[in-house]
C-alpha cells in the first residue's frame, strides 16, 4: 500500500456555521459556575469522561451542554475524525515536510492486525525490529554484560540531545525515577551553554559512564559539539585514570558511546560503531519522539519492562482517541476546550498544573509538544490563519505554585484556563504524626479548582467581618476554568497516557486552526543566523560592523567584557 493522500486544504474554522453559532452562544451565555452547579447537581457527572485509566473532570470550565455540543458540531464541520483517520493511516499531513505523521505506529502492539505498511515499509515490523535491539542492549547494560572499556560496569547513562531528543527522556526519567535500577541513573546534557556539559560531567566517571548521543537529524549543533566536549572529556579521563592508549581510543568510543538517529550515515561519520546506533524515521516528529529509540535511556536505566508499560499507556489513548464517541473522547473534548478558550474568551495562556512533584517536567516537555507544533500563523496551505492559534503553555508543580503564581490566576484580570493533574495513590505514602500528607496534597489540589471556580462574594468576605477596602481585595469572582485529571497512581502506564492525551489534544487545536502540527519552521532563522554570525562573534571587524546597530553593539560589549581562562 502506498500512503493515502493527504486531506483537503483546511477548512476555514470562522466560515463554519458552528463558529457563527459559538459566537452568538457566548454573547448570550449567562449565569456562573455557581449558578450552573446549582441547578444541575449531575453536571460533574455530566461533564466528566474516563480515558484509559484517566478519570477526567471538565465540569469547572466555562461552558454549558450546548457550547460542548457547539464544539463538536465545529470538529465535525472542519473535519477533526476525518483527519485523524488520515493520521492513523499513515497520510502524509505534515505537507511542508511531505511526511506521514506516525507516532501512533511506534505504541502499536506485536502482531496488530492489520499490519501497517506505508510508502512501502512494513512498520511494525521495523518498529518492534528496533526495540528488540534497544531492549537487547538495555539488558546488557542493565546486567553488567556491557561494560566499559576496562571492564567495569556502567553506572551513569549521559543522554546528550536537545528538544524532542532530550525534553521527552529528561521529564520520563524524573517522572518514573523511582523504578531507576539501583546502581544506574541517568544524566542528561542539552545545552549548548558550556556550563551544562561542566556540570553534568565534572563528578563522573568515565569508566562507569556510558553516552547516548540522540538526535533525529544528528546535525544539531548543540548535541554535536556536547557529544565531541564529552567525547574528549572521557578519553582524556580515560588516558589519565587507566592509561588509555591511541590504539584503544576507538574501542573506548564503541564500549562508551552509542547513538540514536534517522541519519545512521552520519552517526557513522561522527565515528560511533553502526551497530551501537538505534534508528528511527522521518515520520517521527523530534517532539513526538520519546516512545522511539530516543527513549534508549529510558529503557536502559528504568528498564524495558517499564518502557513497554508506557508504550501499552500510549497505545490506550490512541485507542480510545481512535474510537470513543465524540461526547466522551477526551483529547478531542480537552483540544475544543482549547479553542473555545483561545478563541471565544480570548485566553492567551494555559497553565498545567501537576499535584506530583515526579512530574515537575511535565510542563517543560509540553512547551515544546504544544508550542512547536501550534505556534503558527499560516495554514496548512500556505494561506493565512483566521484566528488566534497557539496559546502559550506553562506551569509548576503544585503545591509550589500556589505560592507564586496562583495569585494571578485567582484575582488577575487575565483569564487562564488550567490543568489540574493529581494522583489518588502516592508513591511515598508518608505520616506526619497522624496526618496522611497525601492527603494534605490533594486536599489543596481539591481546594483550588472550587476556589477558582466558585470564587468568594463579597457577601461572603464581609460575612467572616471584614469592612471596607479590604473586602475587595478579599474577594474572588470564581469562573476562571479548570479541567480536573486525576488516575489513580503515577505509573508508567499512566504517564504514557498523560503524553498521548496531550499529543492528541494538540492535534485537534491544529486541524481546527488548519494548520500543519508537525513541521517547525520556526526554529530555523535562529539557527541559520547564529552560523553567519561566527565571525562577528569572533572577533571579525569588517563582520561586526556589517551587523545592524544593536547587534554589533552587543557582540562589542562581548569583546570588551570577555575574560579569557
Ligand atoms: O530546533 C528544533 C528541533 O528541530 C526540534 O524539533 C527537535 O526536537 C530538536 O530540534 C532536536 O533535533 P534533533 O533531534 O534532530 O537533534
Amino acid at each position: 500500500m502506498t500512503a493515502p493522500t493527504t486531506p483537503s486544504a483546511p477548512i476555514d474554522p470562522t466560515s463554519t456555521d458552528a463558529w457563527a453559532s459559538l459566537e452568538a452562544h457566548n454573547l448570550e451565555l449567562t449565569g456562573s459556575l455557581r449558578e450552573w452547579f446549582d441547578a444541575d447537581p449531575e453536571r460533574a457527572q455530566r461533564f466528566s469522561a474516563d480515558a484509559a485509566d484517566l478519570h477526567v473532570d471538565l465540569s469547572k470550565n466555562l461552558v454549558t451542554a450546548e457550547t460542548l455540543e457547539l464544539l463538536q458540531q465545529l470538529a465535525r464541520e472542519v473535519g477533526v475524525e476525518a483527519h485523524r483517520d488520515a493520521m492513523f493511516a499513515g497520510a502524509h499531513i505534515n505537507t511542508t515536510e511531505d511526511r506521514a505523521v506516525l507516532h501512533t505506529a511506534l505504541r502499536r502492539p506485536a502482531g496488530a492486525s492489520p499490519a501497517l505498511e506505508i510508502d512501502g515499509q512494513q512498520i511494525d515490523e521495523d518498529v518492534h525490529e528496533t526495540l528488540q535491539r534497544v531492549y537487547d542492549f538495555a539488558d546488557s547494560v542493565r546486567s553488567g554484560e556491557w561494560t566499559g572499556v576496562t571492564g567495569k560496569r556502567i553506572e551513569t547513562v549521559v543522554n546528550i540531545g536537545i528538544g524532542g531528543s532530550d525534553l521527552g527522556p529528561v521529564m520520563v526519567y524524573e517522572a518514573l525515577r523511582p523504578q531507576a535500577q539501583d546502581g544506574l541513573s541517568a544524566r542528561f546534557l542539552s545545552n549548548i551553554d558550556p556550563t551544562d556539559a561542566y556540570e553534568t560531567t565534572r563528578d563522573l566517571d568515565p569508566e562507569t559512564t556510558l553516552v547516548i548521543v540522540a538526535s533525529k537529524t544528528f546535525t544539531t549543533q548543540e548535541t554535536l559539539t556536547n557529544a565531541r566536549l564529552v567525547r574528549e572529556w572521557l578519553l582524556q579521563g580515560l588516558r589519565e585514570n587507566a592509561g588509555l592508549t591511541v590504539e584503544q581510543e576507538q574501542e573506548a568510543i564503541a564500549k562508551h558511546f552509542v547513538a540514536v538517529s534517522t541519519a545512521l550515515d552520519k552517526v557513522e561519520a561522527f565515528g560511533i560503531d553502526p551497530k551501537n546506533a538505534f534508528g528511527f524515521w522521518d515520520w517521527v516528529g523530534g517532539r513526538y519522539s520519546v516512545d522511539s529509540a530516543i527513549g534508549t535511556v529510558l529503557a536502559t536505566v528504568l528498564g524495558p519492562d517499564t518502557f513497554e508499560e508506557l508504550l501499552a499507556g500510549f497505545h490506550a489513548m490512541d485507542e480510545h482517541f481512535a474510537t470513543a464517541p465524540a461526547e466522551k473522547n477526551v483529547p478531542l473534548l480537552m483540544g475544543l476546550l482549547n479553542i473555545w478558550n483561545v478563541n471565544f474568551l480570548e485566553a492567551e495562556t494555559h497553565a498545567v498544573l501537576p499535584y506530583s512533584q515526579y512530574l515537575h517536567r511535565f510542563p517543560a516537555y509540553l512547551q515544546q509538544l504544544t508550542m512547536e507544533s501550534n505556534g503558527k500563523a499560516t495554514r496548512r496551505d500556505g494561506s493565512l490563519v483566521t484566528t488566534e492559534t497557539g496559546e502559550v503553555f506553562w506551569g509548576e508543580p503544585g503545591t509550589n505554585g500556589q505560592h507564586a503564581f496562583y495569585q494571578l490566576i485567582h484575582q488577575g484580570t487575565r483569564i487562564i484556563p488550567a490543568d489540574f493533574i493529581a494522583f489518588a495513590t502516592p508513591n511515598h505514602a508518608l505520616a506526619d504524626g497522624e496526618q496522611d500528607v497525601h492527603e494534605l496534597f490533594l486536599a489543596n489540589f481539591f481546594a483550588q479548582t472550587k476556589a477558582l471556580a466558585f470564587g468568594k462574594t463579597a457577601e461572603e468576605v464581609r460575612a467572616e467581618g471584614t469592612e471596607g477596602a479590604l473586602v475587595a481585595a478579599r474577594e474572588f469572582s470564581g469562573d476562571r476554568p479548570t479541567t480536573s485529571i486525576m488516575a489513580p497512581k503515577l505509573t508508567a502506564s499512566v504517564l504514557g497516557q498523560l503524553i498521548a492525551l496531550y499529543e492528541h489534544i494538540t492535534f485537534v487545536q491544529g486541524v481546527v486552526w488548519g494548520i500543519n502540527s508537525f513541521d517547525q519552521w520556526g526554529v530555523e532563522l535562529g539557527k541559520q543566523l547564529a552560523k553567519g554570525l561566527a565571525p562577528a562573534v569572533a572577533g571579525d571587524e569588517q563582520a561586526i560592523s556589517s551587523e545592524d546597530s544593536s547587534t554589533s553593539a552587543l557582540i562589542r560589549y562581548y569583546h570588551e567584557h570577555r575574560q579569557q581562562g
